[in-house]
């Protein structure tokens, strides 16, 4: 009963915000991150990300049946148990390969210098481990 009622309530959340932004759900927020960090991490992942990782982080952006290696399901509860926060991080920044995984999934150098927002990223990918997708 409890956890249905969570369901809802995330569902309802992530409908709320705009359909785009999982980082909108006050319960997958840091305070450490700026409003202004994670409104620019939205544009980040609006416009490098979700044409491969899917609106979602579902692994089904557009690009991502060109790809060879499709990217993974962020939502993937064992994924998220065994990954760690400064290795989602330097995936973004150094890219795939720094890591061992395809060259495909390209760096963002540029953001190094702005480690807040990356942390915003990284946030917005925990939060879709925690909100189901909506249908
Ligand atoms: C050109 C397509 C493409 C774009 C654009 C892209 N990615 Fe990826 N990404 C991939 C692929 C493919 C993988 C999987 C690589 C593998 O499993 O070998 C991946 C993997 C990842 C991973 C690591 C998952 C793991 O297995 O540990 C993270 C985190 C990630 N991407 C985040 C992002 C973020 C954030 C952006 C935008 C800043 C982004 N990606 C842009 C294709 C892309």
């Amino acid at each position: 009963m409890l956890a249905q009622w969570k369901r809802t309530i995330g569902a309802a959340c992530l409908g709320l915000a705009g359909v785009v932004w999982l980082g909108g759900c006050p319960s997958a927020r840091s305070p450490a991150i700026s409003p202004e960090a994670r409104a620019r991490a939205e544009s980040v992942w609006r416009e490098r990300c979700i044409s491969c990782h899917g609106a979602f982080g579902r692994g089904d952006g557009l690009g991502s049946r060109f790809l060879g290696v499709a990217p993974r399901d962020f939502g993937h509860p064992g994924w998220q148990a065994t990954v760690t926060d400064d290795r989602i991080a330097r995936v973004i920044v150094d890219g795939g390969a720094v890591v061992g995984l395809s060259p495909l999934m390209p760096g963002n150098a540029d953001l190094q210098s702005e480690p807040e927002v990356v942390a915003a990223l990284v946030e917005a990918i925990r939060a879709m481990g925690r909100e189901p997708a909506p249908r």
